[in-house]
C-alpha cells in the first residue's frame, strides 16, 4: 500500500461536497465510480464520477432520465456488468468498508445474495417460465443453503407470506403465467430477500405496473425495508413514486450526480435546474387541468455529451459560462449538493 493509500473503511478518506460521510451503519459507499463502453461512436462515459452511500434502515432513490446510467451504476455495484462492451476504469465500491473490486469473483459471489439482492424491472422475462414459483423460491434455499426440498418449500411458502402473496401456501405450486403482474414483482422481491441480504437494489422496480399497483408495490418496498432493518436503493425515472418512501436522492444526468439531498429538502426547493424541471413534470392534483410542464429536448447521448455543463442546452437558466465551464457538485450544505453554477438562485425559486 502506498503512503497516499489510506486503509480501507468508512469514512477514512475526504467525503464528495454535500455527501453526508459514512458511518458506523453505512451498508454500500460509492465513490468516484466510472463506468465506459466502447461502441461503434466512441467512448460512452455512462457513469462519470458517481458517489453516494446507504446506510442500514435507509432508502436511497437514484433518479434520472432513461440512459443517464442509473442501471450500470447498480450493474458496477452487483458485480454482473457486461465487460466487454462495459469497463470499470475508475473508482471504489465498499461494502461493509470492503472494496468489492478488489475481491476475488467466488468472495463476490457470497456477498451477491446474502449480502445484497436485486430486483429487476422485468418480472416476466426474470423468472423461468417452466418452473413453479415455488421451485424457484425453494431453490435459493436447496442450492446456496443445502436444505431438502420440503424444507425449501416451507421456506418458499413464508416468504410468499412475507410479501404479501394471499393464499401462498395454495399458490405456491403455480407458474409465473398464472400471477398477475404486481404478484410476479412481489414473487421477485421475494427471490431478492430469501437470503436475507442486508441491502436490496431495486432497478425500476414498478415501471411496467399499472398506477395504483405501483404504489402498492413500493409501499410493500418501504415496509419490509423497516421491518428487516435493510438498506434500500431505489432506482428510478419517476420522481412522483420516490416521494413517501425514500429518505434521500441521488438525481443522474449524462452518468453524473446533479443533486443529492435529503428528500424534504429537495421537494421543498430544488437546488437544480434539472432536478426543479422533473418536479414540475410530476402531475398534482391541485394543478388540474393546467398543462404539464416538459423538460424541453432529450438527454445527451453519452458519446456525444454537450461541453460545460451537460444539462445547458435544455436548462431554462444556462448563461455563457455554462457552454463552456463544468460545473463540479459543490456543498448547498453538509448533506446536500448540487452540480449547478446558480444553485443559489435555483434554491430562491
Ligand atoms: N450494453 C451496452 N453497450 C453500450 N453502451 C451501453 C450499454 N449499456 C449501457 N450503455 C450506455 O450507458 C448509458 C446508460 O445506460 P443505463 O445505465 O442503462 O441508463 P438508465 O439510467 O436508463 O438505467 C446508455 O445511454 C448507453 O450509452
Ligand atoms: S450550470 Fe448552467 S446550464 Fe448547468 S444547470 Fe446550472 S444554470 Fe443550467
Ligand atoms: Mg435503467
Amino acid at each position: 500500500m502506498s503512503p497516499d493509500t489510506p486503509p480501507d473503511g468508512p469514512g477514512t478518506r475526504e467525503r464528495a461536497p454535500g455527501i453526508p460521510p459514512a458511518g458506523p451503519g453505512t451498508l454500500l459507499e460509492v465513490r468516484d465510480l466510472r463506468v465506459e463502453f466502447r461502441t461503434r461512436d466512441g467512448v460512452a462515459k455512462a457513469v462519470d464520477g458517481v458517489s453516494w452511500s446507504v446506510a442500514a434502515g435507509e432508502t436511497l432513490a437514484v433518479l434520472g432520465e432513461s440512459g443517464s446510467g442509473k442501471s450500470v451504476t447498480a450493474q458496477a455495484v452487483m458485480g454482473i456488468l457486461d465487460t466487454p462492451p462495459g469497463r470499470i476504469t475508475g473508482g471504489e465500491i465498499l461494502f461493509r468498508g470492503r472494496d468489492l473490486l478488489k475481491l476475488k469473483e467466488g468472495e463476490r459471489r457470497r456477498i451477491r445474495g446474502a449480502g445484497m439482492a436485486m430486483v429487476f424491472q422485468d418480472a416476466l422475462s426474470s423468472l423461468n417460465p417452466v418452473l413453479t414459483v415455488g421451485d424457484q423460491l425453494g431453490e435459493m434455499f436447496t442450492v446456496h443453503r443445502g436444505m431438502s426440498r420440503k424444507d425449501a418449500r416451507a421456506k418458499a411458502v413464508e416468504l410468499m407470506d412475507r410479501v404479501r402473496i394471499p393464499a401462498a401456501a395454495e399458490r405456491v405450486g403455480q407458474y409465473p403465467h398464472q400471477f398477475s403482474g404486481g404478484m410476479r414483482q412481489r414473487i421477485m422481491i421475494a427471490m431478492a430477500l430469501a437470503l436475507e441480504p442486508d441491502l436490496i437494489i431495486a432497478d425500476e422496480p414498478t415501471t411496467a405496473l399499472d398506477v395504483t399497483v405501483q404504489a402498492q408495490v413500493m409501499d410493500l418496498l418501504a415496509e419490509l425495508r423497516r421491518e428487516l432493518g435493510m438498506g434500500l436503493v431505489l432506482i428510478t425515472h419517476d420522481l412522483g413514486v420516490v416521494a413517501d418512501v425514500a429518505d434521500r436522492i441521488a438525481v443522474m444526468y449524462a452518468g453524473r450526480i446533479v443533486e443529492t439531498a435529503p428528500v424534504h429538502d429537495l421537494y421543498k426547493a430544488p437546488a437544480h435546474p434539472y432536478t426543479r424541471g422533473l418536479l414540475d413534470s410530476i402531475p398534482r392534483l391541485d394543478r388540474k387541468g393546467q398543462e404539464l410542464y416538459a423538460i424541453k429536448g432529450l438527454p445527451p447521448n453519452l458519446t456525444a455529451v454537450p461541453s460545460g455543463c451537460a444539462f445547458h442546452p435544455r436548462c431554462p437558466m444556462a448563461r455563457d459560462v455554462c457552454r463552456t465551464d463544468e460545473p463540479d457538485l459543490s456543498e448547498v450544505s453538509r448533506d446536500r449538493g448540487s452540480a449547478c453554477f446558480f444553485w443559489r438562485e435555483c434554491l430562491r425559486g
